[in-house]
């Protein structure tokens, strides 16, 4: 058996070059690409006092024959002037940011792995304005950063069924900020995540306020069986997850029946009885729950390993990322 290449950890490692564009006077001005370097910051700037930030993560795939295609890179751009709107930011232009994800992509094409590995991209935004009275006030400043990493797996398991503690008592953001990809909603949620590693060596928290299933602090959540998925229909409450409307659009092309709804913890440990359970994300893609705990007590989910449909659907999406099925949907973009 050959030994795994020692890779390392997901997001841990930047590619060499960035690019940037500021704000200022009610226009955004020129992007440059430019060498990963610290950024000068007013200590009095916005972001670091009232959090005006949001950030985007989606992933450009290598392919055997060298050329690189991005998935899905309008809807994630579409989301990220969308959470900006929310925190009354500066919006991107979405032609200008599109450009920046190109440009960096193509200064640092050497960087992208090979599958199955990708290069993540990550746009971000934050208020510079500099004002420390500024708590009802919005940023008029703001910088646009578009970085890249070279990643490998994001659950070091690979493959491995996760541990999700069923959280019933906390929840990760303000009710209308759950959709915002905002850094506030991944603080509120790491609080209760650390405390379920310690505690219940969890992998995640699944959280579900009132009862209601949710999503984890860095993935959604989807319930499946043969023919059938079930997750919780979109309302402004959690992240509108590109790779859950991707593999809900796959399960509807092989004819599953789809539910959108909500649905509350009793008929989610109910499901997993004989059904699989899976958090899907552009990092995690599709990973297979093994074990929910709910209220002190270990319920696993089907088999306990991760379930034949949980991977034939990772499979399908991987498939089609990585250039080797058909991409229907018009989901890829050559850079
Ligand atoms: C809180 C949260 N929910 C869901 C997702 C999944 O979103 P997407 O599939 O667009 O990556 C993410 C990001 O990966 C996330 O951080």
């Amino acid at each position: 058996m050959t030994a795994q290449p020692q890779r390392p950890a997901f997001g841990s490692l930047l590619s060499s070059h960035m690019a940037v564009a500021s704000f200022r006077d009610g226009v955004w001005g020129a992007a440059e690409v430019k060498p990963v370097a610290p950024i000068e910051l007013s200590p009095a700037a916005h972001v670091l006092h009232y959090s005006s930030t949001c950030f985007e993560g989606f992933k450009a795939f290598r392919r055997a024959d060298g050329s690189i295609h991005v998935f899905r890179m309008d809807r994630h751009i579409a989301r990220m002037r969308q959470s900006a709107r929310q925190l009354v930011l500066p919006e991107p232009d979405a032609v200008q940011l599109k450009d920046m994800v190109r440009a960096v992509i193509d200064r640092c094409r050497e960087a992208v792995p090979e599958a199955p590995g990708a290069l993540y991209l990550r746009p971000i935004l934050f208020g510079t304005t500099a004002n420390i009275g500024a708590a009802a006030t919005p940023a008029s400043e703001a910088s646009l950063l578009v970085l890249a990493s070279p990643v490998w797996d994001y659950f070091s398991g690979g493959m491995k069924p996760l541990r999700i503690l069923v959280d019933d008592q906390n929840t990760r953001s303000a009710a209308q900020m759950g959709m915002v990809k905002t850094g506030g909603n991944y603080a509120a949620a790491m609080g209760p995540t650390l405390a379920a590693r310690a505690k219940y060596q969890a992998d995640q928290v699944l959280f579900c306020p009132g009862g209601e299933v949710q999503e984890t602090g860095a993935a959604n959540f989807l319930l499946i069986r043969p023919g059938e998925v079930l997750t919780r229909s979109l309302d402004s409450s959690f992240l509108h997850g590109v790779t859950r409307d991707s593999l809900l659009t796959l399960a509807r092309d092989n004819g599953y029946a789809v539910a959108e709804r909500i649905f509350d913890v009793k008929e989610m440990l109910e499901w997993v009885k004989a059904g699989e359970a899976a958090l899907s994300g552009t990092a995690a893609v599709l990973a297979g729950v093994g074990t929910l705990i709910h209220a002190g007590t270990e319920y696993r989910v089907g088999s306990g390993e991760v379930g034949p449909v949980t991977r034939a659907l990772r499979a399908q999406l991987v498939a089609i990322q990585q250039g080797e099925a058909a991409d229907r949907h018009g989901w890829l973009e050559a850079v």
